[in-house]
């Protein structure tokens, strides 16, 4: 699934950013992985990077941390036709390895890009590094998944990243909390 809008800021974003050669990762790369769904979602998802699947498809969190998260979007009435899903590295570091600091420094201007064109009125950040370039640094998303932040007049919520949910099983009932509390909030939006 790409962008539903054929001609937007944001399709000239992408082809922008599919030539982008700002750090070495564009070496290694099949695709550059800039994002999917719903260019006017009121709700951004942001995951880490790119893995294999990720690379090879050209298209974010379509391996099994892609199913979760489905699954997860599902049990809160959500699919990614309704929201924008994107990463804070647009291209695969070797071996699926942590982005780098200066690996992440050079992408972040494309995501703060998209937010700005999007314009999401909630970003969930799915994992650390999302959260800790987003929310802050600091970030102890273990026990700050789950909470509401402001930042720049939106608001943004951590969450546990899906794949780290796959590796730890008996966390996935935090993650399925943090949706929930996601749907409760959207809801009292929808009313105030
Ligand atoms: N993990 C991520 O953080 N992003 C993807 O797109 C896929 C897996």
């Amino acid at each position: 699934m790409v962008d539903q809008l054929p001609k937007t800021d944001l399709q000239d974003l992408r082809q922008e950013c599919l030539e982008c050669r700002q750090c070495p990762l564009c070496e290694a790369r099949t695709h550059v992985v800039f994002g999917a769904g719903n260019p006017q979602a009121d709700l951004l998802f942001v995951g880490e990077g790119p893995g294999q699947n990720e690379d090879l498809q050209g298209e974010p969190f379509v391996g099994k941390a892609g199913q979760l998260l489905d699954k997860m979007l599902a049990a809160i009435d959500l699919d990614r036709e309704k929201i924008y899903i994107t990463n804070v590295i647009k291209c695969r570091p070797p071996q699926n390895r942590d982005p780098l600091p200066e690996e992440q420094a050079a992408c972040m201007p494309w995501l703060r890009q998209q937010i700005e064109k999007i314009a999401p009125k909630v970003i969930v950040c799915l994992g650390r590094y999302a959260a800790m370039q987003l929310i802050k640094p600091d970030i102890r998303i273990t026990k700050e998944h789950g909470i509401f932040f402001e930042r720049d007049g939106r608001t943004l919520m951590a969450t546990l990243h899906p794949a780290a949910l796959l590796r730890n099983p008996s966390q996935k009932p935090q993650g399925f909390e943090d949706f929930l509390k996601l749907e409760q909030f959207l809801k009292a939006q929808k009313e105030a």
